[in-house]
């Protein structure tokens, strides 16, 4: 396990080595050589080629160990039978961090080769990141060292990805969205670094606001959870995780070679963690702008402004949907809107202050909507019309962003319209002011916001207190596993159920009509039968269960017919007993079952049962 310190040279190196450099520019490593000198790195570069040469006025060396100082970082470009050699090479030279651009491992099932490069490093202290990755781009060091675009905007959020492609792709997207980042860093194989150490740095990261993460697989579920509920307690944590589809997950094993793990189970830990889970790229950009800007705040009830009707019955079901609730204190919003809004809009929320409005009357509901103190936050919509300049828009609603912002309180913006505003909303994105094109996506990104709020507050899962009787209930599980029974008859489940503190109603076996009776009569009306039988796993499908019986003769008349059912049905059926139990009150039926999960290890489901 490496430090916090050690991981830190990795986005602050004095000095970056690049193998695989050549005078041809247009080879990786000559991208990456390129990228680190024309986007500012503060450190030394140096190329290494054995042919020598020089590359943006820098001179080749020719090994490693020609390099006069110390290398912190080696970015290795050169074909895969050559990277064990390469690694050696830097190991050599003391270098703390290799990044391996090349491919060709694990992802291929080269396993072998990945491995003996991973145990080397190790051995020598050296950390290394991939194997088939596009590299690292590191805001506090000026570090482009990766084979991307050149020019990366500079922000707050940070980008851990473990597809490449899909990675670089994003370098290019954040700059067209005005997303500016404070790290990209591409995982690919992950065969020594993965997203939990990378984690650990980001959450200190002074630079780094917000965190993005693309999984396709994940190698150690147990300890990727507990990093993740503490970081996304302090720094908001947006995930992508492809192969929710079966085919998307057989694909993504084939990609980087890792295990998915079911897509349910991902989806409750994401929750439990508090990260926020992206279903795509855009979602995920919107949430990151959001983030970036608007303050985390207690939030609380959310007013919506609008000079449309339909759009402010879009949003009002959007809150429904993401569960962020309206502000709706009718008197208060009668008394404070009854000058903005014409006798024909409404000052319930949403807020309709009509199509006629102007760019004073928004600029007046925005003011008068921060004032109310029991508005958490506040959504201003606004649709294209002949009376309002979406130009106008602009200067508004960076006025009041800037004074929400400074009260501590959420506010995002959604437009909708023509070329007009979307030049506006260009315009506002740029100065870093969430405006969005879509209503949902403007509701959503508030009450990710709200969530992450609250899950500020909640307090880390503390450790499960240990379970009562274990042994007793290992033994009764043992016991009809060594009979190869792989479920548990009525009375050792009511046993299991007891030892651990649930608890059940009266039961008894009886092994004739006489013992029903006497049981029944014992424990008081009314009672259930139940069949109890290793090969009738489905009692109700067999006629073996029967319910709500008021009396003797009734639970005589419900023995027989149990017995005459089961054996019509299952002539083959070995019949034990038949359970007799008190009826319970009617109640909720619930489900609860246990499973081992590949990836993130014991997992519990509860939900709603019955029939
Ligand atoms: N030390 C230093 N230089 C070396 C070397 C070594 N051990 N072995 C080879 N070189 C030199 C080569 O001679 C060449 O220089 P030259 O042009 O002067 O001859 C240079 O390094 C590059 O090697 P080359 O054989 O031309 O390979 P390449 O640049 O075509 O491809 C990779 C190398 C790493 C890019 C390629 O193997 C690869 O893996 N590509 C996929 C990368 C990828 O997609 N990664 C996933 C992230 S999205």
């Amino acid at each position: 396990m490496s430090s916090h310190l050690d991981i830190s040279t990795l986005f602050n190196p004095r000095s970056v080595a690049v193998i695989g450099a050549s005078s041809d520019p247009a080879k990786i490593g000559s991208r990456i050589v390129h990228n680190i000198v024309s986007g500012g790195f503060m450190g030394r570069v140096y190329p290494v080629n054995p042919k020598g040469g020089t590359l943006a006025g820098i001179p080749f060396s020719r090994k490693m160990e020609d390099i006069d100082g110390p290398v912190d970082v080696a970015v290795i470009a050169v074909p895969a039978p050559g990277v064990l050699g390469a690694v050696k090479d830097c190991c050599g030279k003391g270098v703390r961090h290799a990044l391996i651009i090349t491919s060709g491992f694990s992802e291929v099932g080269n396993r072998t080769e990945e491995a003996a490069i991973t145990l080397h490093a190790r051995k020598h202290g050296m950390r290394v990141l991939g194997p088939n990755i596009f590299g690292v781009y590191s805001a506090a060091a000026s570090l482009n060292a990766t084979f991307g675009p050149s020019k990366i905007r500079r922000g707050s959020v940070a980008i851990v990805s473990q597809s490449g492609a899909l990675g670089l792709a994003m370098i290019g997207k954040t700059m067209m969205e005005n997303i500016g980042l404070s790290a990209i860093v591409s995982v690919g194989n992950k065969a020594d670094l993965n997203e939990v150490e990378l984690l650990e740095y980001l959450v200190e990261d002074p630079n780094t606001e917000v965190i993005l993460l693309y999984m396709e697989g994940i190698r150690d579920g147990p300890t990727l959870v507990k990093t993740l509920s503490r970081v996304a307690r302090s720094k908001p944590v947006i995930a992508i995780k492809s192969g929710r589809s079966r085919r998307g997950a057989m694909a993504a094993a084939s990609h980087t070679g890792s295990l998915a793990g079911a897509d349910e189970v991902f989806d409750a830990i994401m929750r439990q963690c508090g990260v926020i889970r992206a279903e795509s790229i855009g979602e995920a950009f919107d949430l990151c702008r959001t983030f970036a800007s608007v303050p985390i705040a207690p939030g609380g009830p959310l007013l919506i402004i609008t000079n449309g009707g339909g759009i402010g019955v879009l949003s009002a079901d959007a809150c429904e949907k993401h569960g962020l609730p309206l502000f709706d204190d009718t008197a208060v919003l009668g008394e404070a809107f009854a000058g903005v809004t014409p006798d024909f809009g409404s000052t319930r929320n949403p807020i309709d202050i009509t199509g006629g409005a102007t760019p004073r009357d928004y600029d007046v509901a925005l003011e008068t909507a921060l004032k109310i103190p029991g508005v958490g936050g506040v959504l201003a919509l606004y649709c294209e019309t002949a009376v309002f300049d979406s130009k106008a828009l602009a200067g508004i609603l960076k006025k009041h962003s800037s004074l929400y912002y400074q009260a501590g309180k959420p506010v995002a913006f959604s437009a909708l319209g023509g070329e007009s505003t979307e030049r506006t909303i260009e315009e506002l994105r740029k100065a870093r002011i969430p405006v969005f094109s879509d209503v949902y996506s403007a509701v959503f990104c508030l009450s990710a916001l709200d969530r992450h709020f609250n899950e500020r507050k909640r307090p880390l899962p503390g450790t499960p207190e240990p379970v009562v009787g274990l042994e007793v209930i290992n033994r009764i599980c043992e016991k009809a596993l060594k009979k190869e029974r792989f479920f548990l008859l009525a009375d050792e489940n009511a046993e299991v159920l007891r030892t651990a503190g649930i608890r059940c109603p009266p039961a008894g076996i009886s092994t004739s009509i006489g013992e029903a009776v006497h049981l029944a009569e014992g424990m008081g009306y009314p009672v259930a039968l139940k069949v109890i039988s290793k090969d009738v796993i489905h009692k109700s499908d067999a006629g073996g269960v029967v319910l709500t019986l008021e009396n003797r003769n009734e639970v005589m008349d419900a023995h027989e017919a149990i017995m005459r059912n089961v054996t019509t049905h299952q002539p083959e059926a070995v019949i034990r007993g038949i359970e007799v139990v008190k009826m319970a009150p009617s109640g909720l039926e619930m489900i609860v079952a246990a499973r081992r999960d590949p990836v993130f290890g014991p997992t519990i489901m509860i939900g709603l049962g019955g029939i």
